[in-house]
């Protein structure tokens, strides 16, 4: 499974539902004083940007046109603006939740509404296991357990000892994810055949279990957790895995074996939550269903007003899907369009802020949560029986 770098542009930024993390007060709606969130680029609200600058690595999402519709500069984040983690502190009350490396020194760190720990192209696996499984990853070495002691580390500064740091946590909303789409991305997008890279999927979710036991015993009470987004649907996808032999879904246009793919990790997903959730009856397990949360774009585009449909990438270097390995969304001789809103896809691989926010509604308004969000918060009755009495 050798990796060429060439797709390092377009894989780093790939994967990754990774953040959400509220430190907030309760006060903004009474259930989490803060967030605090994990993964990739999905939830990346500028680690990478920081990132980079120590490397000295150029990635894409720090150039024009990422950011331009709601920040009006590039931020590290992959979009044209706000991701679901944004949508979900504004819908609490909370300020955008800053990434970890932005705040410089330990000594200036504090949790405040809360801290984000996701940084774009990271994996679940960590980088050594990877590399004998001959995965590079292109982008860093960052890993779900990289995060986890970014987080250690940094807590001391958050907190005077160990009954401080327990509430802490548990007045905390915990994003772990998505993670673990790069897992698959690099190799899979690398040439590499699907049912290779299916024998990792016990894996990846062996490594992300660990991190949210690891968590509750630090004294987690509420964990978000996502699974991965229909990749049968992406722009990259479609343009490198797509072939007149693929089975295509014909509503929707995705391809089939890379959804089926992905079924397969959120199953695993879902049960070994179920096995969570029997051993810590009075934790908040929360899964949360990106894949069909998405589904609703792929299957009915207009009534979201994307107009040009959901399939082709707003921002890219030509072709069909407007995907081009060589030329990506943030280099010198792409083309963006004029107006991303009326575009689900934004880059290949990430999507638009306008999708992003359809998926928030879906997810932490909507029916896409086990448990519904809704019904965690904000303050109810229940809240007692559900954990959250502590304050
Ligand atoms: C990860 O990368 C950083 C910076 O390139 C390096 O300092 C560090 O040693 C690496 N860690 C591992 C575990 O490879
Ligand atoms: C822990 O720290 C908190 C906040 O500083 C303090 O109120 C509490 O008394 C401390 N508890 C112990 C056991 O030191
Ligand atoms: C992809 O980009 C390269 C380099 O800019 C260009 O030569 C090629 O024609 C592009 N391919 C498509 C399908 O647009």
């Amino acid at each position: 499974m050798a990796s060429s770098l060439s797709l390092s542009t377009s894989s780093w930024c790939f994967v990754g539902f990774l953040v959400v993390v509220w430190n907030g007060s309760l006060y903004a709606n009474g259930c989490y004083t803060s967030i605090i969130s994990f993964g990739d680029s999905i939830a990346d609200t500028g680690n990478i940007k920081h990132l980079s600058a120590i490397t000295n690595q150029a990635f894409p999402s720090l150039f024009p046109p990422y950011g331009q519709t709601f920040f009006n500069k590039p931020t590290g984040r992959c979009s044209d603006g706000r991701l679901i983690i944004d949508f979900l502190a504004e819908s609490l009350g909370l300020p955008l939740i800053p990434p970890y490396m932005q705040a410089g020194s330990d000594n200036a760190l504090e949790l405040g509404h809360g801290v984000n720990y996701a940084v774009a192209g990271a994996t679940a696996l960590g980088s050594l296991f990877l590399g004998k499984e001959g995965i590079q990853n292109p982008v860093s070495n960052a890993s779900l357990g990289i995060e986890l002691g970014w987080f250690k580390h940094s807590l001391h500064s958050f907190c005077d000892n160990a009954s401080d740091c327990k509430n802490l946590i548990g007045r905390s909303l915990i994003l772990v994810g998505e993670v673990g789409g790069n897992d698959y991305n690099f190799p899979i997008l690398d040439g590499n055949p699907i049912d290779d890279v299916k024998s990792l999927v016990p894996i990846v979710i062996n490594t992300i279990v660990s991190i949210i036991n690891e968590l509750i015993e630090m004294g987690a009470q509420t964990l978000v957790v996502p699974g991965n987004f229909p990749i049968g649907c992406s722009s990259a996808y479609l343009t490198v895995c797509g072939s007149e032999n693929e089975e295509y879904d014909p509503t929707t246009g995705c391809l089939v074996r890379l959804n089926q793919f992905v079924e397969y990790h959120n199953e695993f997903l879902q049960t070994k939550l179920n096995q969570i959730r029997e051993l810590h009856p009075n934790v908040n397990i929360i899964y949360a269903d990106y894949y069909n949360a998405a589904m609703q774009i792929y299957r009915s585009p207009y009534k979201f007003g994307f107009t040009n449909g959901a399939l082709k990438a707003c921002c890219g270097g030509g072709g069909q899907f407007n995907y081009n390995l060589t030329t990506k969304c943030g280099d010198e001789f792409a083309t963006v369009c004029a107006e991303p809103s009326t575009y689900a896809n934004w880059d290949g691989i990430h999507l638009t802020e306008a999708a992003y926010k359809v998926i928030f509604k879906g997810l932490f308004q909507g029916p896409y949560t086990t448990p519904a969000f809704s019904s965690l918060c904000p303050t109810s009755p229940q809240r007692g029986a559900i954990g959250l009495s502590s304050f």
